[in-house]
């Protein structure tokens, strides 16, 4: 099934990325200054986006507030990239992104090309569209990730990482944001298990999942209203980990969890002091892992 549209049927990274786009665009002092992600949009997309007057009217006449889990969306990938800059700093020199439909790090971040090559995992055909918009672009990328079609669900990433120059044998960061929720949990343990064969000493791993954790009555039928959306266009959430699951989960495949974080610690760090209301309003669990 095609995991892109156009219009009304974005996909979720394509929705993802025109998320960032307005927020780069329209909010005052972006927690991710996403300057790329208004290029990965198809023409008709871009040209809303920009409209501030349009998103504001969207936002009136959507079923549910995006902004309310955008902000999780671009905390996580934020609380990646610090995460990702320290590891830079300490001399990993490969960083993989999994589940990276329309991520821009490495179009942005040409500050760090010469010293972290960045890979791509995610469906092929979203690769394919992502691609096709990184020709049109106008602005010259930092860098060109490597990319590699894998479907969690049926592939392995070993595989796909063993077709390009990626070491296994030096350390890597990895990240895995904002994907885990669509996988079964047997493709997000298969996952985890090789990635955790595949470090090398002083490697990490950054990623989230959706918590099996109390939530308030408008959390419940916010993230229902969001499922059912999610479903209709073809990408249904399939997974829900209890923390003590996920980390139990992460042990097995060889992992040490390092840090634990939620939807609270990301509004303390990143959205603390905003004016326009943008806060992590639902459960967010976020992990940093290395290999045992
Ligand atoms: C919500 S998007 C997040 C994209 C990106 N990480 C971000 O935060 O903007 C979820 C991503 O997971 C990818 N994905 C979902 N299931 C997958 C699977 N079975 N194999 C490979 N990629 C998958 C989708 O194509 C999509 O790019």
């Amino acid at each position: 099934m095609a995991k892109t549209g156009e219009g009304e049927s974005l996909g979720t990274a394509e929705g993802a990325v025109l998320g960032r786009a307005t927020h780069t665009l329209h909010d005052e002092k972006p927690v991710l200054n996403d300057t790329w992600a208004i290029e990965l949009l198809g023409p008709t997309t871009q040209v809303e986006a920009r409209d501030a007057e349009h998103q504001r009217r969207l936002r009136e006449d959507s079923a549910i507030d995006f902004r309310l889990i955008l902000a999780v969306g671009i905390g996580s990938l934020r609380y990646a990239e610090d995460e990702v800059d320290r590891c830079a700093a300490d001399g990993i020199h490969q960083y993989v992104v999994l589940g990276a439909g329309f991520d821009t790090f490495a179009l942005r971040r040409g500050d760090v090309a010469d010293r972290l090559r960045v890979y791509e995992v995610d469906f092929p055909d979203v690769q394919a569209l992502k691609r096709k918009r990184i020709e049109k672009a106008k602005p010259q990328p930092g860098q060109i990730p490597t990319f590699i079609p894998v479907d969690f669900e049926t592939m392995s990433i070993s595989q796909g990482l063993a077709a390009t120059d990626f070491d296994p044998a030096r350390p890597a960061v990895w990240s895995w944001m904002n994907t885990i929720p669509y996988l079964t949990n047997e493709a997000t343990e298969t996952t985890l298990t090789e990635v955790a064969r595949l470090m090398a000493p002083g490697s990490r791993i950054v990623l989230n999942y959706q918590g099996k954790v109390a939530l308030s009555q408008a959390q419940i039928d916010y993230l229902q209203s969001l499922g059912e959306l999610v479903r209709e266009g073809g990408e249904p959430m399939k997974s829900l980990w209890t923390p003590e699951d996920f980390e139990s989960m992460l042990t097995r495949c060889g992992l040490r969890t390092i840090d634990h974080s939620t939807e609270s610690d990301l509004n303390e760090r990143y959205f603390e002091g905003r004016k326009d209301g943008l806060y992590a309003a639902m459960p967010a669990r976020l992990i940093t892992a290395g290999p045992t």
